[in-house]
């Protein structure tokens, strides 16, 4: 059985820099046609400038003839000017604004301390500019439960921050609650949508200790309950137009991930597309795949959909377990084990 589907981007990649950059950045690019690009490098990409330097490293890491097309974010700070936001518009190629709640994952520590306090004119530039603000929805409050931290989000920042400005448009990235969904589900098409990875619609959060601490499933937000997971999947089968495909493929080192302190992160992209049909054939849903890895996605951002296909194809493969590469390795989601969709044309 195949399935032939307009390519799908990706709307929330860790592609990272130098040697990683250019290990991961040909699997994005043999699946996606496009893909938004997170900022949080060392140092982080806060300046349109950086962005533009950031796209032209990315688009050296590719293979020859690639057509895949980074979409550059700049990281929300303290002190980014109302003026960036205007610079990153005019660039033609910054597509979003991430904010980062200082310390709440990966790279996050020049992050914004106080959203309402530091950030209103700058979010007020982007409602002017029509720039949306792809949040990291996770409290940082060490006092609250990191199972709560999404919820939290949602009722101190998300509920009045959409009161101030209804007409800024948010991305609620790699959404993994019930609290969530219900959230987005609650909020005006075309301003509120959320990205879902792979990980948070097939796993929950006894993956994380199923016979043996799983470094390999963590992942911020972290996993949840099987009712959230459940959750989750309803939304995104559903055919509502809030619900796009981002991956949140985040590859660390093995021996990083591996570690007394690992590292948060899972690297998914070149499972991806096989995961998500696995979802939706499950649910008997893979008439509403299309939808969610290649239409809601470009309609939010309000860019074109794509005009090339890829084909799935019903044969079953075996996830690597690891790829190799001279500064290291790198483990997949779902390594090892045998998917039955792959991914055979573009
Ligand atoms: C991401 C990373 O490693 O950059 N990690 C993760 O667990 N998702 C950061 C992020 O998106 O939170
Ligand atoms: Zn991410």
């Amino acid at each position: 059985m195949e399935l032939t589907i307009t390519q799908p981007d990706d709307w929330h990649l860790h592609l990272r820099d130098s040697d990683l950059l250019h290990a991961v950045a040909p699997h994005s690019a043999s699946t996606f046609r496009r893909a938004i690009v997170m900022p949080n490098l060392k140092p982080p990409i806060t300046t349109t400038a950086a962005a533009i330097a950031y796209r032209e490293s990315i688009l050296k890491a590719l293979p020859s003839g690639s057509s895949f097309d980074p979409l550059m974010t700049l990281y929300l700070t303290d002190t980014t000017s109302p003026s960036e936001i205007k610079l990153a518009r005019q660039s033609g190629v910054v597509y979003g604004v991430k904010l980062y709640p200082a310390g709440a994952t990966t790279n996050s520590q020049d992050g914004v301390t106080d959203l309402f306090g530091k950030c209103l004119s700058v979010l007020e530039e982007m409602v002017r500019q029509n720039m949306p603000l792809l949040v990291h929805g996770e409290v940082t409050d060490p006092d609250v439960d990191i199972f709560d931290r999404e919820k939290v989000f949602i009722e101190t920042v998300l509920e009045p921050l959409i009161q101030q400005l209804p007409q800024l448009k948010i991305v609620m990235e790699h959404i993994t609650t019930m609290d969530a969904v219900k959230f987005v589900e609650s909020c005006k098409e075309g301003f509120v949508a959320a990205t879902v990875t792979p990980q948070h619609l097939l796993l929950n959060r006894n993956s994380l200790f199923q016979g043996g601490l799983q470094p390999h499933n963590y992942c911020l937000p972290v996993l949840k309950r099987e009712m959230h997971r459940e959750a989750i999947v309803q939304a995104v089968t559903s055919g509502s137009k809030k619900f796009f495909l981002g991956t949140d493929s985040a590859p660390h080192e093995r021996r990083r991930k591996e570690s007394s302190n690992g590292c948060a992160g899972i690297y998914s992209s070149p499972i991806a597309l096989s995961l998500y049909a696995k979802v939706f054939e499950e649910e008997g849903a893979l008439d509403k795949l299309e939808a969610f890895t290649s239409f809601n996605g470009p309609d939010f951002y309000g860019v074109p959909r794509n005009s090339s296909k890829v084909t799935l194809k019903r044969d079953p493969w075996k996830v690597p377990e690891l790829f190799s590469f001279s500064f290291g390795e790198i483990v997949p989601l779902f390594a090892g084990r045998t998917l039955q969709w792959q991914v055979v044309s573009d």
